[in-house]
């Protein structure tokens, strides 16, 4: 049982007046959007779009954003509730603290190290590649043995560690570069969807499903989604099937207004302006996100389009290489914020984590001055930049996909657990429809991570038991929660 011992609300709002664990509360709901904005928008819209629209789902890739966006949507609801009603780093690690019990939390903080360590990692890689195209666009280069095609891609380890630094100082003065790279990431997207219209022909948009087709050889492969695999469907792509997967792949897109909800304790309202924030920022990408593919598979023929940069490519293809130019350098500043955020994000839940003492305590504290997890973020940095300069890691959204797909459904199951435990708790937001629409969320959740592929399953498999063998060892035994339980002592404030 004591696998599922639990923290009390009373507690993790207890923890975060410890001076040496304090952030510095600054946040302003206008902050928590930007900061949304900041981490949703990058290398999903910029270049995980084409893959999957010409791979999976021709012109219905604007269809799988809104499949992906009514999932997000749905949990969004339900990372509001929470955050409002505890405003604790930590996000949904902590939200099932308290519901659900320690091996639970324990498996959530571990998924969400997957999402936004993987995440940044894979993002940083992306960054590389757009940041040494736009080099060569504007006429300098970057030497290639040490670019984004080599084994040791130093381009992408560079900016880790110039952001490492500079999350390392101050979330707040992070921000103030963010607001800046934002504004251009948001034109940029922007100037596509307007300036692209001009270039839409309907004949690309017909048929708007393109009919199934069999994958090569219609075999069972690595690739090849679980649900069809496990209920015996002949592999395909396009199709009703080919929306689903394609859902499944630029979910990825929409990665990051949970990390909204990590920053929790450094937001000055959290009960009112987090549901704003992470509410807010979903909806503003959601409707930017499905004009862009609107254009783009109007520009160019799904078949055509250039998996690498699509963007960017469209562009070129109608005899426009400045804008293509332009298109670049806002991906550029797009995912510089990306890498940020996740690797804030990360930081937050480690720091929740050793607070808990399920990771060692003393990497938790704070800076007197700065008042951020400082030694925690530089060892997030050092890892992230080693992963993103050394490992082949370009093409594995899809894990990072499923590590944050699991951590939604914990969180939407959590919502009518809590209800029901505690119902005399105040909570400013309250998910509306409940017990419907948290069910549904952890439904959708689900199925979207039946539609990823077996070698994603394999790996998350292998992390999940690493996480496993990682809290046997420390964490069971090191639990501030378990140490209390047994000798009745009390180690918080
Ligand atoms: N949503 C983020 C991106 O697309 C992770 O880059």
């Amino acid at each position: 049982m004591s696998l599922l011992r639990t923290k009390t609300i009373e507690q993790s709002i207890a923890d975060t007046d410890e001076p040496e664990y304090q952030l510095k509360k600054r946040l302003t709901a206008l902050d928590l959007t930007v900061f949304g904005i900041g981490v949703i928008i990058g290398a999903g819209i910029f270049t995980l779009t084409g893959r999957a629209a010409q791979a999976y789902a021709g012109p219905s890739i604007a269809l799988s954003f809104v499949l992906a966006a009514i999932c997000c949507g749905l949990a969004a609801l339900c990372y509001a509730e929470f955050s409002s009603t505890v405003p604790v780093s930590g996000s949904a690690y902590t939200f099932s603290y308290f519901s659900l019990g320690e091996i639970f939390a324990w498996i959530i903080g571990w998924d969400l190290l997957l999402e936004l360590m993987l995440g940044a990692s894979v993002v940083a890689q992306g960054w590389s590649s757009y940041a040494a195209l736009f080099l060569e666009q504007i006429g300098l280069s970057w030497p290639e043995s040490i670019g984004p095609d080599s084994s040791v891609n130093v381009l992408a380890m560079l900016l880790v560690l110039v952001l490492t630094v500079l999350a390392t100082i101050g979330i707040k003065e992070s921000l103030r570069v963010n607001l800046v790279l934002v504004a251009v990431k948001l034109f940029v997207v922007l100037f596509v969807i307007v300036a692209g219209l001009f270039y839409v022909k309907g004949s690309n948009l017909t048929p708007f499903i393109p009919p199934s087709v069999p994958a090569e050889g219609g075999e069972v492969t690595a690739t090849t989604p679980l649900f069809q695999a496990l209920f015996g469907f002949v592999p395909s792509s396009f199709g009703v099937m080919g929306l689903i997967s394609g859902a499944s792949l630029v979910f990825f897109a929409f990665i990051g207004f949970d990390v909204v909800a990590t920053t929790a304790e450094e937001a000055r309202n959290p009960q009112r302006d987090l549901p704003r924030g992470i509410i807010g920022s979903l909806a503003i990408c959601t409707v930017l996100y499905v004009l862009v593919c609107i254009v783009i598979t109007g520009m160019v023929n799904y078949k055509d389009i250039n998996s690498e940069a699509a963007l960017a490519e469209a562009f070129r293809s109608v005899g426009r290489p400045g804008f293509a130019t332009l298109i670049s350098a806002g991906a550029v500043a797009g995912l510089t914020t990306v890498v940020l955020t996740l690797m804030i994000g990360a930081a937050r839940v480690v720091f929740a984590m050793s607070r808990d003492h399920l990771v060692p305590a003393r990497i938790g504290k704070t800076h007197p001055k700065f008042g951020t997890p400082y030694r925690l973020t530089l060892g997030i940095g050092v890892l992230v930049a080693l992963v993103a300069g050394l490992t082949p890691i370009g093409k594995l959204e899809e894990m990072v996909n499923i590590g944050t797909l699991a951590a939604f459904t914990m969180v939407a199951i959590a919502v009518p657990l809590l209800r029901r435990r505690r119902p005399d708790i105040q909570r400013a937001f309250r998910v509306p429809g409940n017990p419907v629409v948290p069910i549904l969320a952890a439904l959708i959740s689900i199925y979207l991570m039946l539609n990823l592929s077996l070698e994603t399953w394999l790996r998350f498999a292998i992390w999940m038991a690493l996480g496993f063998a990682v809290y046997a060892v420390y964490g069971y035994r090191r639990s501030r929660v378990g140490r209390e339980e047994q000798t009745g002592e009390v180690t918080r404030a």
